[in-house]
């Protein structure tokens, strides 16, 4: 059974993609520091899958520990690196806290695989490498634009340095998936999205207001370029962004390719608004959801949707659900993690 690395896998999307790891036959080893996930997290992925991960809780930025994890778990046949910081508006504030935990750990652990020779390397990269693309849908070899925020910076620097790793490692094969807006949770809603604080991120405000721990949703700004004035973005399911993972990893385990750097964009290949997106939650809940039209918010690109023929023909892999399938999935989720709890204004 082939040994995988999951770092961060306790967070959002990690967790999802140990399940499908693990629903494939792989061995799973997690590292988490557990800044932005739960220890419980194991239980909902034992719940789905009653598989239960090797879990080593420490910190990446604490290079003699990556070291020895390494010389420990010698026989890693892969590495995904979910783990990083990812709060746009934290990085701007604190970017050396980006820079040291979203690159300064990718360093130790391609210096770790660099020792080994064959390693296979996927990395979580982000659509915001575009920045606002001129074209859409939005293709891999669409220009990297000027990063707006720290955070962005580290994914598209993060992808330099893999890229010239790779260039002097042969034996090194790596993969980076853009990801565009990854959301909702597993059908058994035994995992999710935890809620951490204010959500900035538009599906949790969505469903917390509808079950009534926010006030209002307030959509920022419907006077875009668009058919409807609001921002448009690529809703892609947890579990299908998690099954890209698999896919890519057995990819990297399997072919022989003429290069050993690829970069894949993870979308479903649709747009949608804002207001779509509020439209599929009324939907699927049945409730209308309060909502005020707000001031725009500053960075934000008007629409970013990708083309995923490349992952399609390549990784044989294609998002399954649709944006009402992932937003039932977040409903069921929100519903359940607040069975019982005061409504407080967190
Ligand atoms: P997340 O915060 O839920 O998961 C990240 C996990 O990494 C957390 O469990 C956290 O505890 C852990 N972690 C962070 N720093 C660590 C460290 N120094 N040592 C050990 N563990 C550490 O985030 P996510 O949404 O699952 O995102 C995973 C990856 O995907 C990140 O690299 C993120 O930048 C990228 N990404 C996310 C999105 C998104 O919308 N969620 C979009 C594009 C890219
Ligand atoms: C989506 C749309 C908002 C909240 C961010 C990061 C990106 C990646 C994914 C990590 C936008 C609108 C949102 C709200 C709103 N994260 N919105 N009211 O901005 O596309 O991407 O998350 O890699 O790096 O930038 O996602 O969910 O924040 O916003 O109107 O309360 O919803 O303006 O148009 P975004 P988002």
């Amino acid at each position: 059974m082939k040994k995988v690395l999951v770092t961060g896998g306790l967070g959002f999307i990690g967790s999802h993609t140990v399940v499908e790891l693990q629903n494939e036959g792989f061995e799973v080893v997690i590292v988490d520091n557990l800044s932005n996930s739960s220890e419980n997290v194991l239980d909902g992925i034992i719940a789905i899958t009653g598989k239960k991960p090797v879990f080593e809780n420490f910190d990446l930025r604490d290079k003699p520990k990556v070291v020895e994890f390494f010389a420990k778990h010698h026989d890693i046949a892969g590495v995904i690196h979910f783990a990083a910081s990812k709060a746009v508006g934290e990085s701007v504030e604190n970017p050396l806290l980006y820079y040291e935990n979203n690159l300064g750990v990718l360093v130790y652990i391609l210096q770790e695989l660099q020792k080994k020779g064959e390693s296979n390397f996927i990395f979580s990269s982000s659509c915001t490498v575009y920045g606002q693309a001129d074209t859409m849908p939005i293709t891999e070899d669409a220009p990297v634009k000027p990063a707006e925020s720290p955070y962005g910076n580290t994914k598209q620097v993060g992808e330099e340095i893999i890229r010239d790793t790779c260039k002097v490692n042969p034996g090194l094969a790596a993969i980076a998936l853009r990801y565009f807006n990854p959301i909702g949770a597993h059908p058994t809603v035994e995992i999710g999205e935890l809620p951490i604080g204010v959500p900035q991120n538009l599906l949790p405000f969505i469903t917390q207001t509808g079950i009534g721990m926010r006030e209002q949703l307030s959509v920022f700004g419907d006077d875009y370029p668009t058919p409807d004035g609001t921002c448009i973005r690529d809703y892609i399911h947890v579990v299908d962004l998690a099954k890209a993972h698999v896919a890519a990893l057995q990819r990297l385990l399997t072919a022989k390719n003429d290069t050993n750097f690829e970069v894949f964009n993870l979308g479903t290949g649709t747009g949608s608004s804002v207001l779509e997106v509020i439209q599929s939650f009324e939907r699927v809940s049945g409730e209308k959801l309060n909502y005020r039209i707000a001031p725009r918010r500053e960075g934000d690109v008007i629409q970013a949707y990708a083309d995923t023929a490349k992952a399609n023909e390549v990784l044989g892999w294609k998002a399954a659900s649709t944006l009402d399938d992932a937003m039932e999935s977040a409903w069921n989720w929100e519903k359940k993690i607040r069975k019982g709890k005061e409504k407080t204004m967190a």
